[in-house]
């Protein structure tokens, strides 16, 4: 209850345990994933071959969408496009009968990806929703609906709505690889045992970050500028950790692809700045640890997020969380946790108010 935690926000990133488990619940099994919204949806529209994938959704929904086209992309032979649901509806390329839309909206009343919706339907592609509403217009208006049970989402943060619509993504991509025998589909076991330990995993995430997290929020409390790095999923999860400071700090914080930061962000890389460097994808580990010895290099205090006694990066930075070790996929989940409690503590920090950000509302319904 609200009183334990004294805000929505904390009081819902620590309820991802509880929210994980219900969007697992009755879909996977001992044996596998089972979505019966989704077979009937095949049989329905007999999309026995789609040709192109394109996720449409805005914010967070957004980036949960940009980690659902690796994974996706991985796991069948097709290729996946994440759309900003903005923009999307301005301008987008081939849209037919052979294209799967994926629309994801917590609140599934986002304007924007309600509009993107109708520009696909228009077109005759199939529409699949990832929403936590029942009875909301993205709801509606899909062909299918798989419904993420993360629970009220009250805090105009997004923080079990981006994990659950995450896993939703993974349980999909299961289904799918199956459905189109795609390549990933020897992924499959791995995947299976890594969404079992899932809720404990975040849990452990919880434990394990939360007072360390809460201590470095201290630290940002003088600082004008913040960077996230890190390479494949993590700089993904990097533009998400940087869209909650800016939006419940307050702070400017910002994402870079971690090689890319020679490219022209190193200028902006002076003594002390707070550069959190993510390295949780196991096969992108040793570009990111040069990629950290580069701003390393000129002074920037840098706290790594990565895998449980990783000690090659641990080596390298100025303080580092461990989180548990799950499948490359399931990451982004994992380390979503001490960014999403490091925008709470900062915003804390600052004297903000974490639950109702200024300027912003929790469904955009106007465009
Ligand atoms: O309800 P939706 O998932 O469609 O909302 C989309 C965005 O407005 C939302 O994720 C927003 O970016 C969050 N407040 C960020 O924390």
């Amino acid at each position: 209850n609200l009183q334990d935690y004294g805000h929505y926000m904390l009081k819902e990133i620590m309820e991802q345990p509880e929210a994980i488990k219900r969007t697992l619940k009755d879909r996977l099994t001992e044996s596998g994933v089972v979505i019966p919204e989704v077979d009937d949806f095949f049989a329905k529209r007999k999309l026995t071959d789609p040709e192109r994938i394109i996720i449409v959704a805005s914010g967070t929904s957004h980036h949960a969408g940009m980690i659902g086209k690796k994974i996706l992309e991985t796991m069948l032979d097709i290729p996946v496009e994440a759309a900003i649901a903005s923009e999307f509806r301005c301008e987008h390329g081939r849209l037919d009968e052979k294209t799967l839309v994926i629309a994801i909206s917590q609140s599934g009343e986002t304007a924007d990806t309600i509009s993107a919706l109708k520009e696909a339907k228009k077109s005759g592609a199939a529409v699949i929703a990832i929403s936590n509403y029942r009875k909301s217009t993205l709801a509606r208006k899909s062909d299918c609906v798989i419904y993420t049970h993360a629970g009220p989402e009250l805090a105009v943060a997004a923080t079990k709505a981006y994990t659950t619509q995450i896993t939703a993504l993974v349980l999909l991509s299961i289904v799918l690889a199956k459905k189109l025998h795609g390549s990933g589909e020897g992924q499959i076991p791995a995947l299976l045992d890594a969404l079992h330990s899932l809720a404990d995993d975040v849990e452990k995430c919880l434990v394990m970050t939360q007072d360390a997290i809460d201590q470095f929020a201290q630290v940002t409390n003088d600082q004008e500028h913040l960077f996230l790095i890190g390479r494949g999923l993590d700089y993904v999860l990097a533009l998400e950790g940087a869209l909650k400071l800016q939006e419940v700090a307050y702070l400017h914080a910002d994402a870079y692809a971690a090689g890319e930061m020679k490219h022209g962000t190193m200028a902006l890389i002076t003594p002390g700045v707070p550069v959190i460097a993510l390295a949780t994808q196991e096969h992108l580990r040793d570009k990111a640890i040069n990629n950290i010895k580069e701003v390393k290099a000129r002074d920037a205090y840098v706290v790594g997020i990565t895998t449980t006694g990783d000690d090659e990066v641990s080596a390298v930075v100025d303080e580092v969380l461990y989180i548990p070790e799950a499948h490359p996929f399931l990451m982004p989940v994992l380390a979503a946790i001490p960014l999403q409690l490091l925008a709470y503590y900062a915003g804390i920090v600052r004297g903000y108010d974490v639950d109702r950000p200024r300027n912003l509302a929790k469904s955009l319904t106007v465009e």
